[in-house]
């Protein structure tokens, strides 16, 4: 097993990665709990995989656990998700001193978090992710949100959990597509910010793939020091914690046009997103063409889009992509932010990118003008 401190003086917390760490939750939780009993928010298909098993744990440590199953999928990380997660923790009375853990994916997480963040002016809450996506980010570093019909994650708020439980044993359930869209986030850090670590995935992404327990212990290890140590640095993203959204400006985008639906999941989106910004850079002569191409071959390599032409929904209409970057949170007086590249493992924060560049190199790729 190991930990890594999150580390944000009184609010800290730790990730542990490692096997059988949803057997351990109930010791692991306990500590932080002022009375025996939690809300464990999760969705049908993890609950029903692996509810046992993390009910038992809680159990075996004297905690009564309260689960709210909702349904699978984006949908549910809206407001009338929130509605419904809501009521359910007023009917369980849960109070301030309680804590409430968000067994799922990046859509639990996200949701039971923002839930927690407002629930009574804000409790305590504990991420067990349940896929690598929600490992290697989204349960990490106090993102929490909803989406509406305007955009993804507009309505949220940062809230830190407590402790992070990632259990790589979950994995093992995981869909191969599941695996695929999470490892685009894992390839970003790489990308991002060290040129070291993307070799080592072009030598590993397989293996990572594949489950094997070493090389994913290490890919996720890796991955979560990266992000603490840039959350820590800079927790409401003033500035270098932007380099996490490496590939969404794109991505938001094309999950806007395809519905944040089973058309292209996020990672996927993401996926794309960073072969285009690495593209875009090219264009731009930020970086070379072969550096481009070396992170295309690996999004590749994992089985994921890297052109507009492979997502579904193709030909999409630059225009109504534009717009959505536009509406995007990190567009500021309407000048579109991306995050682009000088290298392999150098990204950069630009802020005021002319959407008319954007426009031409969007129809180059194949959207329709
Ligand atoms: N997923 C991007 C961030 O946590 O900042």
């Amino acid at each position: 097993m190991t930990s890594i401190t999150v580390g944000l003086g009184a609010r800290a917390y730790e990730v542990e990665i490692g096997e059988n760490l949803v057997e351990a939750a109930g010791r692991k939780i306990a500590p932080l709990l002022k009375r025996a009993r939690v809300a464990v928010v999760s969705d049908t298909n993890v609950w029903g995989l692996h509810g046992a098993r993390l009910s038992a744990a809680l159990a075996g440590s004297g905690i009564e656990a309260h689960p709210i199953v909702l349904p699978p999928g984006e949908q549910t990380k809206s407001f009338e998700g929130l509605a419904t997660l809501s009521d359910r923790l007023l009917e369980l009375g849960l109070d301030r001193g309680d804590l409430i853990v968000a067994f799922g994916g990046g859509v639990i997480g996200d949701l039971a978090g923002f839930a927690a963040a407002i629930y009574k002016r804000g409790i305590d809450f504990v991420q067990i992710p349940t896929t690598l996506l929600a490992q290697v980010d989204s349960s990490v570093g106090g993102k929490t949100a909803i989406d509406t019909a305007r955009g993804k994650n507009l309505i949220g708020a940062f809230h830190q959990p407590r402790l992070v439980l990632a259990d790589l044993d979950l994995l093992d359930t995981l869909a191969d597509r599941e695996m695929r869209a999470g490892y685009a986030e894992v390839i970003k850090y790489g990308l991002l910010g060290d040129f070291a670590f993307f070799e080592w995935l072009e030598a590993n992404g397989a293996a990572v793939l594949g489950r094997e327990p070493k090389a994913l212990s290490h890919a996720v290890t890796r991955s979560v020091q990266m992000k603490a140590e840039i959350v820590a640095e800079d927790e409401t993203e003033q500035g270098r914690r932007a380099l996490l959204n490496l590939g969404h400006t794109f991505a938001h985008a094309l999950e806007a046009e395809t519905g944040y639906g089973e058309d292209l999941l996020h990672g996927e989106a993401v996926g794309a997103g960073m072969a285009l910004a690495l593209r875009f850079s090219a264009a731009r002569n930020l970086c070379s063409s072969q550096d481009a191409h070396r992170a295309e071959t690996v999004i590749a390599a994992a089985g994921l889009a890297t052109t507009l032409v492979q997502i579904p929904g193709h030909p999409f209409a630059v225009e109504r992509l534009i717009a959505h970057m536009a509406q995007d949170k990190k567009a500021e007086d309407g000048r579109l932010t991306f995050i682009l590249a000088r290298k392999l493992g150098g990204a950069f924060v630009a802020k005021d990118v002319d959407a008319a560049a954007v426009r031409s190199f969007l129809v180059a790729e194949g959207a329709r003008s």
